[in-house]
């Protein structure tokens, strides 16, 4: 065991490296398009209080483990549940992290592409048709799609190598703030696009008849997948939390921001999308073959105007998705250090080597091993929907089970309260209980016989 562990420099370094994690993909191409689909502000008032009353337990609850061990996954649980089979709740929440990483560099790599297109070339395609067949050439081309995997993965691989207070808080630190500037940047300018109101109205108009029990768990199962729960990262982010930290603020800290991302790439990217007079999709089509050809559309009138905002847009996405994708590394690299004594460095080059394949395997699937299929899925959506669907939500309940029915409560509430010294804490610990034993399993429950059903 690192006799000596790093901390995170105080609160917003927490905070920031946290939202970092949570705000990515996730907020860009699913969270606008559920709106809009199901319920406009009824989903968003729903959303709020699934984002309340059900993730923030189980972020806390994740936070709780981390920040009392000071332990990556699989320590975290040897130590507050020796010799158990509770071990496998941390071998899991190692490996699916990295999986989930694996698929995400490839579309982080999609999105270097794009970017670099948009520095280049730009977009000049003026039917959605063709942008779509130059979306799937590109994909199902094998060496182009490697490069950039190789390239996003080789990113992360630098930043985590570093440490993580030279390495990923100070990478968080200066992106995250970027990255809401840039966010609001594009949405100042698609709210000022002629026919742009129809895009806030999808968002905005209430309709109360869509709010059928499949959006209420599809609600929750996105609050899920955008606060990064389940899978190890928030735990072990959080054990990079100084002990005197107060763990509810950060969570309500990072469940803030990532809401509020959220909403702003929502108003940031639908009106832009009506403007343009097309169907919003959802999905790595809303990214690369949506936007793509509102920006070519756009460039026949104003060509400077129109490139920059697609540089923009994908300089946003590129980082947004390094943020999330470093805290996925971190959990890998935390457990080969801390449980296997590897140094930082040779952990950093191994996880690069099994996500890289497993990586390569998933950009692969979208050409030459197209063919290749398990449970009649490709490698890219088995990992997708293996991980988001399952492992994400598996994960997450263990994690409540835990930290509400074996845990020992004394320490909970020592964590939750800090000591007992924060008095808003000890007021709310109660309500925070009751979630964390009831509903949160509950409602997890719920998730998951949806995604099996669906
Ligand atoms: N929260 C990220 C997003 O919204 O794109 C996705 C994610 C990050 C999932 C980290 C899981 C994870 F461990």
């Amino acid at each position: 065991m690192a006799a000596r562990r790093e901390h995170f420099g105080g609160r917003s370094a927490a905070i920031l490296a946290l939202a970092g994690s949570a705000i990515g993909l996730g907020n860009i191409w699913r969270f606008p398009y559920m709106v809009g689909q199901t319920g406009g502000a009824a989903f968003i008032i729903i959303y709020l209080a699934s984002c309340l009353l059900l993730s923030l337990p189980i972020f806390l609850a994740e936070a709780i483990i981390g920040h009392r061990t000071h332990a990556g996954t699989f320590g975290a649980m040897e130590r507050l549940a020796p010799g158990m089979k509770w071990k496998w709740l941390g071998l899991l929440t190692v490996l699916s992290p990295l999986v989930i990483l694996s698929y995400y560099s490839v579309v982080g790599g999609w999105s270097i592409g794009y970017l670099w297109q948009s520095l280049t070339a730009g977009f000049h395609l003026d039917e959605i048709g063709a942008v779509s067949s130059a979306f799937g050439r590109f994909v199902a081309e094998p060496w182009v799609p490697l490069l950039f995997h190789t390239l996003f993965l080789g990113g992360c691989a630098w930043i985590v190598s570093a440490g993580v207070k030279s390495g990923i808080e100070r990478f968080n630190k200066i992106t995250m703030p970027l990255l809401f500037l840039l966010i609001v940047m594009i949405m100042v300018y698609s709210l000022t696009l002629p026919g742009a109101r129809a895009g806030v109205e999808y968002l905005l108009k209430p309709d109360f008849s869509k709010i059928t029990p499949s959006a209420v768990a599809a609600a929750m199962g996105q609050s899920f997948f955008s606060l990064s729960l389940g899978v190890g990262t928030i735990l072990t982010y959080a054990s990079y939390i100084r002990r005197d930290e107060n763990i509810l603020v950060t969570g309500l800290g990072t469940v803030g921001f990532d809401l509020l991302f959220a909403l702003i790439a929502g108003f940031a990217i639908m009106p832009a999308v009506f403007a343009a007079g097309i169907e919003p999709g959802a999905g790595p089509g809303l990214i690369f073959e949506t936007l793509p050809y509102i920006f070519a559309k756009m460039g026949a009138s104003a060509p400077w105007l129109s490139g920059l905002v697609a540089v923009l847009f994908f300089v946003t996405i590129v980082f947004a998705a390094f943020t999330s994708a470093i805290s996925m590394y971190e959990v890998g690299v935390a457990y080969l250090v801390e449980q296997r004594g590897l140094s930082r460095h040779k952990a950093t080059v191994l996880i690069f080597l099994g996500c890289w394949i497993l990586g390569a395997l998933c950009s692969l699937s979208f050409g030459p091993l197209s063919g290749t299929h398990i449970f009649g899925l490709t490698i890219f959506n088995f990992c997708d929907r293996l991980t988001s669907n399952f492992l994400m939500t598996f994960g997450g309940l263990l994690f409540v089970i835990f930290v509400g029915w074996k845990m020992d409560k004394t320490a909970v509430r020592d964590e939750f309260t800090c000591g007992g010294t924060a008095r808003f804490n000890t007021a709310v610990f109660g309500a925070f209980w009751f979630l964390l034993r009831y509903l949160a399993p509950l409602a997890i429950l719920i998730i998951f016989i949806t995604n099996f059903l669906a």
